[in-house]
């Protein structure tokens, strides 16, 4: 049935090509790096998965032994819980977002277009003179923020208040994830994923751009869909990729609805899963007993992620319009100097480039 459904659905079998061959070379150490890595978003309506899924994709790639960084850059700080960081771990997480200062002191680096710490914003992209940084090199953010759960490297950036999102707060605590963004330097086999805030508000600034796939985890819901159809629209002049992923299937009615509402946008779904509530129970089961058919999705998420290409001119295009866009709207006038100075003319972000 599920394979009938599937064709139904016009969605190609699981598979994971490339990410098969990188995990067998990282194994037989004859890994080879390439110019390649993929940032995963994971939106959607409040409450539809978004930190369950992110945590299990995680983990399906970090059992595949991929490098998989994972950040949890939502209002609600879930994600170390949902990798199986009991409560005292998880509050021992160092949050970026309240030392957003040192992040930003270590990318300005000798940059000469941007004056000071304080003149930095969320949205000021890399220059001549800027730090970037590799997944897996020695970096100061990487050395202070990140922690490995079940294999996952975790990043997190704290709790924070909704007074802290959207584009006149100058010292946003989530501006500390769309500035490592932006510096990151990519890695072929790594995998970035991002477990973002509900619903529409990271449109406030740029961040919504910088992926190369956004998982939009929808329930079939009225409300959900119309998340997905709000995020659409948004994110259409953009260029964004879109794939839906249907969550807490329980039925094929259900099916068949998120198929009417998203149509060639359904990449996969999970079903209600017996596994997940397992752990909401606190009584986690090990990652070797996830249902297959949730293990087929994952499967399906990590081929979309390894066919999706990746644009770096657009992405670096793109952080040069958001910075322009927020400088003109709130940020030079808050800084109290012309913040589209900082936007470096001769500078290219590519893969090539060496972390400084
Ligand atoms: N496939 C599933 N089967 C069973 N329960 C699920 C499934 N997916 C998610 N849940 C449950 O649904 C609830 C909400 O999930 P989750 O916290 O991942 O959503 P979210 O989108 O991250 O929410 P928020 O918007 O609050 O961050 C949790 O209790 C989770 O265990
Ligand atoms: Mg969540």
């Amino acid at each position: 049935m599920r394979i009938i459904l599937s064709m139904l659905c016009g969605l190609s079998p699981g598979g994971t090509g490339r990410s098969e061959l990188i995990a067998r070379d990282l194994h037989k150490g004859t890994y080879k790096k390439g110019p390649d890595q993929m940032k995963l978003a994971f939106v959607g309506k409040g409450g539809s998965g978004k930190t369950t899924l992110a945590a299990l994709f995680s983990r399906h790639l970090a059992t595949a032994g991929l490098p998989v960084l994972a950040i949890d850059a939502d209002i609600n700080q879930h994600l170390g819980a949902a990798l199986g960081l009991e409560e005292d771990g998880a509050a021992a997480l160092p949050p970026m977002g309240l030392e957003i200062d040192r992040i930003k002191e270590h990318l300005r680096g000798t940059n000469p277009r941007i004056s000071s710490v304080a003149s930095m914003v969320k949205t000021t992209p890399p220059g001549g003179g800027s730090n970037l940084i590799r997944l897996d090199e020695r970096n100061p953010i990487c050395d202070r923020f990140q922690r490995d759960v079940e294999g996952v490297r975790l990043m997190v950036t704290g709790p924070f208040q909704e007074s802290d999102l959207g584009l006149a707060c100058y010292h946003s605590k989530v501006g500390a994830v769309e500035l490592l963004l932006n510096h990151l330097l990519d890695r072929e086999g790594e995998y970035v994923v991002v477990d973002m805030t509900a619903g529409a508000d990271s449109f406030a600034s740029g961040m919504f751009t910088k992926f190369d796939v956004t998982f939009l985890i929808a329930e079939p819901t009225r409300r959900s869909i119309a998340v997905y159809r709000q995020y659409k629209d948004y994110a259409r002049e953009y260029g964004v990729r879109i794939k839906v992923v249907g969550n807490k299937v329980s039925s094929d009615d259900d099916l068949c609805f998120l198929r009417e509402e998203v149509g060639a946008d359904l990449l996969t779904w999970v079903r209600w899963s017996p596994f997940v509530r397992a752990a909401e129970k606190g009584r986690p089961r090990p990652f070797s007993e996830l249902e297959p058919a949730s293990r087929k999705a994952l499967q399906d998420m990590l081929a979309e992620a390894d066919r999706a290409p990746r644009d770096w001119e657009k992405f670096y295009r793109q952080a040069v319009e958001f910075h322009v866009r927020n400088a003109h709207r709130w940020a030079s006038a808050a800084a109290g100097e012309d913040l589209t100075t900082q936007i470096d003319p001769d500078f290219l972000l590519h893969p090539d480039l060496q972390p400084s």
